[in-house]
């Protein structure tokens, strides 16, 4: 191998070394962008059917007896799956099993803000027996972390979930949602609340699902302005669903 075959040679595998690690996210957005909910990447869904609301993918998340023995047996009342993407991380949490009251009915904090049917939502009710359960995005809108919602504490200044008041506070800059409020922000940096997943609830059988989110979850690599953004996948973010129960002590 002469000098100059071999210096072509050594460009091209350098470049092949160079871009392997844009060639699967490339991959995921060509199959977002001409396949919709693809199939190139698993990361794309977690329930391949349409009968969510607006296209959002419905998903059961739990059964209520499972649930409820959860929060029984262990004092755990938030429950981790993902929505509407494999790695987008959520969690389930009876908010009246958390702070030990009813919790009145949530007002949509976006109620307004997006264009059909999902903006028009005013209020959303809790499923289950005491209309007490509901589920938020686990992670945080100012910069992308992951909130620590199964770590229980009892004040509003320590990261995780305060038992006493429903805040659940992240850990990266002290941004603070009041969930009882629909997980309005009532501290830290956070721009907008935190977004709410819409649940159905089966009477007969007990099982809840996953049919829609109220807002966008966090991205900053490209502009989500309406819900169902919310499907596109990010491949620069990256979050792991706590196994269940997942619950402990902090602060
Ligand atoms: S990422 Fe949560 S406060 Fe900044």
């Amino acid at each position: 191998m002469n000098r100059r075959t071999f210096l072509r040679l050594y460009l091209v595998v350098g470049a092949a070394i160079a871009i392997a690690p844009l060639v699967k996210p490339i991959a995921d957005y060509v199959g977002y962008f001409y396949n919709e909910i693809g199939t190139l990447s698993k990361q794309y869904l977690v329930a391949n059917n349409t009968n969510g609301i607006s296209g959002f993918p419905k998903y059961k998340v739990a059964n209520i007896k499972d649930f409820q023995q959860q929060v029984k047996t262990s004092n755990c009342p938030v429950y981790f799956f993902a929505y509407p993407l494999t790695n987008e991380p959520c969690f389930l949490v009876d908010l009246e099993a958390l702070l030990g009251k009813p919790v009145p009915q949530i007002q949509n904090p976006y109620y307004g803000q997006f264009a059909g049917p999902l903006g028009q939502i005013k209020t959303i009710n809790g499923v289950g027996p005491n209309n007490s359960i509901y589920a938020f995005s686990d992670v945080c809108v100012h910069l992308g972390c992951q909130l620590p919602a199964q770590v229980l504490v009892t004040s509003s200044n320590d990261p995780g979930l305060d038992i006493d008041n429903s805040i659940l506070h992240c850990p990266c800059h002290g941004s603070m949602y009041l969930l009882e409020k629909g997980g309005i922000v009532v501290g830290g940096p956070a721009p907008r609340p935190l977004p709410i997943v819409f649940l159905e609830y089966d009477e007969n059988s007990g099982d809840i699902y996953a049919v829609g989110t109220n807002a966008p979850y966090f991205s900053a690599a490209i502009p989500r302005t309406k819900p169902s953004d919310n499907l596109l996948y990010d491949p620069r973010y990256s979050y792991s669903t706590p196994s269940n129960p997942a619950c402990s002590k902090g602060g």
